[in-house]
């Protein structure tokens, strides 16, 4: 794939507003310079949006307002003008009842923040889970040119001695409790070490992820994804991300040339090396889709089949991102896919050159954090899609995470209509359930919660952690935070309050897994399954205005994304008319 880069110099979009003599364009440069800009910086130069989810609110990406100085340096030094743009920052840890509700408002919010302003070009500051896709769907329904700076991951948790990892260790701690193993005291305790710097979940959860996702469809500078957040050189690429996207701006190198198919696929190999979260596969099918690229779950499974985990991090091995880093990050893993014949070289990334070129020379310095593939922690890494009479348009489960002896089980529902009464139940002492069970969740996916919300890996009942089991299979139209485990099968489509098969399982009926078959079956007849679906009638709350309603009516189900159905495609950055 050759880049022929456009001819320089040539006007800009940005000239739109800024350009000539006329009374529009002394009213937009006159209104810009009172922050006292020179006359010059209107003189056609690349003008570059630095789209900011930094927020007080969104801790993750707290660091991103300092981190932006250094884009902006990278910026002028290479003769653009940067003007910094605040953007909605979805934080994973704040917003309810699910961040997930408002990564498609954002990214329709900041497409037209984009596309409605004079921007040549977008650096787009990311960190916590739904900004990295909420902006790449707006940076590929604009197709500006555009280039990822992540803020990084914090550094390493350590309490009483042990690595412990944000998300992992809270799912962890929090069973200890309930199984009697460890005091509230200690779990109190544990809670300031989680979090000892700024940045994103140190574990391979879904902000690392998406990281890994944005540099292995070549959105980001190599070496992006995992330098921590306090490290200078997070400051170092972040501003030769500032010189590159001038660059950009002038060879008029789009995402529309760099995420193409070959591009997600290296995506999809990427995330079943790293043990990537199962949130990455809803939100690289929506960023597809905004980019017009046909990729589908099944995609997922063919491209990720016989992928080898060979990143050792937690949730399904030992380290965390710090490691990750200095043993060479993502461009030892696209090295070591590329000399296994997993890797599209040619894909081109923001360099302007192919993936390969900028990734080939990469060495391992620590074999034990990222695994030759003789060693790797699982030899199926990537992402299982199920289907069946359960889950006729598929549900995904991640075998790096989940148990071997589970993964093919025959076992009795246990179900819970929606999350809240899950709540009421699970720890009754008297609720029917064991270790061979199969808890089933409804009314947790796009519209039902509505926003999809990461409970899909539920905590399993009080009496049974107390006798030592740690896993069963759990079954949902949810998602699961990207640092949790387990035997956990996620993204049921079409969702129960879509009315999908989910909807009618009942306590007592009997569900086969089989996920080396890639099986998921309810074990009732045709005609009983259709004739409780012909009754069915729907339980979860509908909105009844403003953006929840919004976002019921035009949700998609998971297995195409999650996206509003008018917001996908690209269309584009034309310039509308002027109103003044
Ligand atoms: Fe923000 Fe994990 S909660 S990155």
């Amino acid at each position: 794939m050759t880049f022929q880069p456009a001819p320089w110099p040539r006007k800009l979009r940005s000239q739109e507003w800024y350009g000539g003599t006329s009374r529009d364009a002394i009213y937009h440069r006159g209104w810009l310079k009172n922050q006292g800009y020179p006359d010059d910086l209107f003189d056609g130069r690349p003008v570059i949006g630095v789209l900011n989810t930094w927020s007080e609110l969104t801790p993750c990406n707290g660091h991103l307002r300092e981190l932006a100085e250094k884009v902006k340096a990278g910026i002028w030094e290479a003769g653009g003008f940067p003007v910094e743009v605040p953007v909605f920052s979805a934080s994973e840890n704040t917003f309810r009842p699910t961040a997930m509700m408002f990564r498609n408002l954002a990214a329709m919010s900041i497409e037209e923040q984009i596309r409605g302003q004079p921007i040549d070009g977008c650096v787009l500051m990311v960190g916590c889970d739904k900004t990295t896709p909420s902006l790449l769907m707006a940076a590929a329904s604009c197709d500006l040119p555009s280039i990822v700076v992540t803020g990084g991951p914090m550094l390493n948790g350590w309490f009483q001695g042990e690595r412990i990892g944000s998300g992992t260790h809270l799912w962890r701690f929090s069973e200890a409790v309930k199984a009697g193993e460890m005091s509230q005291e200690t779990f109190l305790e544990a809670e300031s070490a989680v979090t000892r710097s700024t940045g994103t979940c140190n574990t391979m959860g879904t902000a690392s992820s998406m990281a890994s996702m944005a540099e292995a469809l070549g959105m980001a500078l190599s070496g992006n994804a995992a330098i921590p957040a306090v490290d200078s050189r997070r400051r170092v690429m972040a501003q030769l991300s500032g010189r590159r996207i001038v660059q950009m701006v002038k060879d008029d190198l789009k995402p529309s040339d760099i995420m193409t198919r070959a591009a997600f696929e290296n995506a999809v190999r990427v995330n079943g090396a790293i043990g990537g979260s199962t949130n990455a596969v809803v939100h690289l099918l929506a960023i597809a889709g905004r980019m017009e690229v046909d990729l589908t779950l099944d995609d997922w499974d063919r491209c990720g089949r016989d992928v080898p985990t060979i990143v050792n991090l937690q949730p399904s091995g030992e380290h965390l991102m710090e490691e990750f880093f200095y043993a060479g990050g993502l461009p030892v893993v696209l090295r070591t896919l590329g000399d296994a014949g997993l890797l599209h070289k040619q894909a081109l990334t923001v360099s302007g050159g192919p993936i390969w070129d900028e990734v080939s020379g990469a060495q391992n310095w620590n074999e034990d954090v990222i695994r030759p593939v003789g060693r790797a922690l699982t030899s199926q890494g990537g992402i299982a899609v199920v289907r069946g009479n359960l889950a006729p348009n598929g549900a995904v489960l991640k075998p790096s995470a989940a148990s071997p002896a589970l993964m093919k089980h025959r076992g009795r529902a246990v179900v819970f209509e929606d999350i809240d009464d899950y709540k009421a139940r699970i720890t009754d002492e008297a609720l029917e359930v064991d270790e061979t069970s199969i808890l089933v969740l409804k009314n947790c996916g796009p519209k039902g919660y509505p926003g999809m919300a990461e409970v899909g890996n539920m905590g399993l009942p009080p009496k049974l952690l107390r006798r030592g089991i740690t896993d069963m299979i759990r079954i949902s139209d949810a998602r699961m935070s990207g640092t949790a485990y387990g035997t956990v099968v996620l993204h049921t489509s079409p969702e129960a309050a879509a009315g999908g098969p989910l909807a009618v399982v009942r306590t007592g009926d009997m569900i086969e897994l089989d996920v080396p078959a890639r099986r998921l079956h309810l074990d009732v007849s045709d005609e009983e399954l259709q004739a409780r679906l012909d009754t069915w009638v729907p339980t979860h709350e509908a909105a009844q205005s403003g953006y929840a309603m919004l976002h019921q009516a035009h949700v998609e189900g998971a297995d195409v994304g999650a996206d509003l159905d008018f917001l996908k495609g690209c269309r584009g950055s034309p310039v509308a008319r002027d109103s003044h």
